[in-house]
């Protein structure tokens, strides 16, 4: 992706101070979505790092992951799955739970959702602490299935996620912060 088009998804991005709490500086990636150019852009950037690669499955992450790794699984040819909060998935599920800075949260998928040696990759739109992204690749690792890497439209770099996803695949991000 050409250093012009990374420029022009980063300006596009809003940034909202006090959301959703006071202090919080607020990655907004409406706008991008809302222009079909840049939405291109960011889904192609984002796919084009498995391109020639066989890719079985998507697994995005509710909510916003949906977003991008439907996109991303369309664009690869692969299938998506959703990684959900606890309680919206109908069928059996496998769950994760994970640390916040306050509490505790969980995430869930379908036991069938991935299959033993399913190839696999994991797409959601902001990589901040880790926990998320660690929770949902804990079940990828449990389901048998091999995982590819993981790639998130925005890196929160100052929160060095990357370091507790240390040993979880590879990690890409199309825009750091
Ligand atoms: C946000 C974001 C990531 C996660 C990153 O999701 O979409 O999934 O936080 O934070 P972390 O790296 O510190 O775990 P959130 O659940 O807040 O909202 P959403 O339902 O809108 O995706
Ligand atoms: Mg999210």
């Amino acid at each position: 992706m050409s250093p012009d088009s990374l420029e022009r998804l980063s300006s596009t991005i809003r940034d909202v101070p006090d959301f959703p709490q006071p202090g919080i500086l607020f990655k907004d990636i409406t706008p991008v979505l809302a222009d079909a150019h840049l939405l291109q852009e960011a889904i192609e950037g984002m796919a084009e790092i498995f391109a020639g690669q066989k890719v079985d499955k998507v697994v995005g992450i509710d909510a916003r992951g949906f977003i991008f790794g439907a996109m991303i699984a369309q664009r690869l040819g692969a299938g998506f799955v959703p990684v959900r909060k606890k309680g919206k998935l109908p069928w059996k599920t496998r769950g994760v739970d994970y640390s916040l800075e306050y509490g505790t949260n969980s995430v869930e998928m379908h036991l069938d959702a991935l299959a033993p040696g399913e190839r696999v990759v994991l797409a959601d739109d902001l990589l901040a602490t880790g926990g998320t992204a660690g929770a949902a690749l804990e079940l990828i690792r449990q389901s048998g299935a091999e995982l590819l890497g993981s790639v998130f439209f925005i890196e929160l770099a100052f929160l060095c996620g990357r370091e507790r996803l240390e040993g979880m695949g590879p990690i890409h991000s199309l825009l750091k912060f």
